[in-house]
């Protein structure tokens, strides 16, 4: 069983699958982790080509993010990060490298996987797909209290983004065809977890 869950930042996806992963038992795949480490090594060796970076990465997901080895789990949530990651997302070969590992990854077991392409590219077969939204100033708001900053700067910021991450011409995002649109603004997370619980256990009683 998957449940794949994309939207854009700030919508809650993160700490919604998360704690829907460890409601119905079911392994946590953090996509957008991936893109950080990349970027990340990207930041480090400015002059490597990023796809290059991606294919020989070792990342591994779980408690900590490890990459290479090293645990990189504050430091690719850095705000720099945040930036290059969704730059490095925009590259074809980098998107190549990291949809292979998550297919494979997502191949045995039950996921619940989140990010931006899920539905529509990583695993358009998913049982269950989610598109997960809120209101600019809502996403912003949370981001906001996450990173201590100041949410006027992070709304700006995050419409920079946003243009880039639903434009680009690889995989933007988008809602997967089939899809339920679920609006988070004024959910609590344990809200939000129960509606797609229940609509994961309608999926698998039906796949
Ligand atoms: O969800 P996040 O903020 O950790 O994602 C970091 C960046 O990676 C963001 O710019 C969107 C991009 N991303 C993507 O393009 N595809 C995914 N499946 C996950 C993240």
């Amino acid at each position: 069983m998957l449940v794949a869950i994309d939207g854009p930042a700030g919508a809650g996806k993160s700490t919604v699958a998360r704690a829907l992963a460890q409601r119905l038992g079911y392994t946590y795949l953090d996509s957008g982790a991936m893109y950080r480490c990349v970027a990340l090594l990207s930041l480090d060796a400015p002059n490597d080509r990023p796809a290059a970076l991606a294919q020989k990465a070792r990342i591994e997901l779980g408690e900590r993010i490890l990459l290479d080895g090293r645990d990189v789990s504050e430091a690719i949530r850095a705000p720099e990060v945040s930036e290059a990651a969704s730059r490095v997302a925009a590259d074809a070969g980098v998107r190549a490298a990291l949809v292979a590992s998550q297919r494979a990854l997502i191949a045995a077991g039950d996921w619940v996987a989140e990010g931006r392409d899920i539905g529509t590219v990583v695993a358009p077969e998913a049982e269950l797909k989610v598109f997960l939204t809120a209101s600019p100033e809502q996403r912003a708001r949370r981001r906001a209290a996450e990173l201590g900053a100041d949410p006027q700067t992070v709304l700006a910021e995050q419409a920079l983004r946003d243009e880039r991450d639903t434009t680009r011409e690889h995989s933007p995002l988008a809602a997967a065809p089939g899809a339920v649109l679920l609006d988070t603004s004024g959910l609590t997370v344990a809200e939000a977890v129960e509606r797609i619980a229940a609509l994961a256990r309608a999926a698998s009683s039906t796949a």
